[in-house]
């Protein structure tokens, strides 16, 4: 089987009603980055940080995988499928795609304040455990935290995502503005034999030589579209 690699960002959970970041009206708009998603926001205001993921964490609750996620699940009956996502919900799952890896962490994971990549104090949180609240403790008594990957914070999984990238046959870039790296630069590691492909219902801005088979749909829309390319390759 070929192996199939994807790297997949905000836009493909938009269809199931979760907000991008960057475009108009996204979720940068109304919460500042560098107050939510950085380790110096979180020292300033914990309080602040812990409810913005709290929130995030009960939309999740009401929110499914959309087609586009499913169909990407189905693509496990004919190639080997990664998943690489800048996404910290967990809708790949749930739409059964077996191997995510996610690059800026989970958010139904909490962690340790003192240690965030201790995998020791790394926990599954239970649905009826999303609130998370001041004064929850780790196992090593500080302050639980969001197990997600801030803004000047290295990338643990990277290097993990990277393997699976240089052994890609197909290349498939879905939902992400390509703003923020390291993830970005994945394509970098892309064999030159392998094909490329993005979704994305906007233009988006990539700089590289190789050539890239754009399909400027949404996310549902433009798996639909790749299922039939792709039917081909198999
Ligand atoms: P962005 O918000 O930067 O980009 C979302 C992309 O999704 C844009 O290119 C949109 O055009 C596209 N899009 C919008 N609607 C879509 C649809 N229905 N179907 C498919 N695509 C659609 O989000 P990311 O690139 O994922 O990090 O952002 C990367 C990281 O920056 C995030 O993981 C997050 C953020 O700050 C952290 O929180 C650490």
């Amino acid at each position: 089987m070929k192996n199939l690699v994807v790297l997949s960002g905000a836009g493909m959970s938009a269809e199931s009603g979760i907000s991008t970041f960057r475009d108009a009206g996204g979720l940068w708009d109304k919460y500042p980055v560098e107050k939510v998603a950085t380790p110096e926001g979180y020292s300033r205001d914990p309080q602040l940080v812990i409810n913005f993921y709290n929130e995030r964490r009960k939309q999740l609750t009401r929110v499914e995988p959309n087609r586009g996620h499913e169909l990407m699940a189905e693509w496990e009956k004919e190639f080997n499928v990664t998943v690489i996502t800048q996404n910290v919900d967990n809708l790949h799952e749930r739409a059964g795609s077996s191997c995510v890896i996610h690059l800026h962490g989970e958010l139904t994971k909490v962690c340790s304040s003192r240690e965030p990549q201790n995998p020791q104090y790394i926990k599954e949180l239970e649905p009826q455990e999303y609130e998370v609240k001041m004064g929850d403790c780790a196992a090593d008594g500080s302050q639980l935290r969001p197990f997600i990957v801030w803004f000047g914070e290295a990338v643990p999984q990277i290097e993990t995502a990277i393997r699976y990238v240089e052994q890609a046959d197909i290349f498939v870039i879905i939902g992400t503005s390509m703003n923020v790296y390291p993830a970005a630069g994945l394509l970098n590691y892309v064999p030159r034999s392998a094909q490329v492909y993005l979704i994305d219902p906007n233009k988006v801005q990539i700089q590289t030589s190789r050539s890239i088979h754009v399909i400027q749909k949404g996310a549902s829309e433009g798996m639909e579209e790749l299922s039939r390319l792709l039917s081909g390759l198999r």
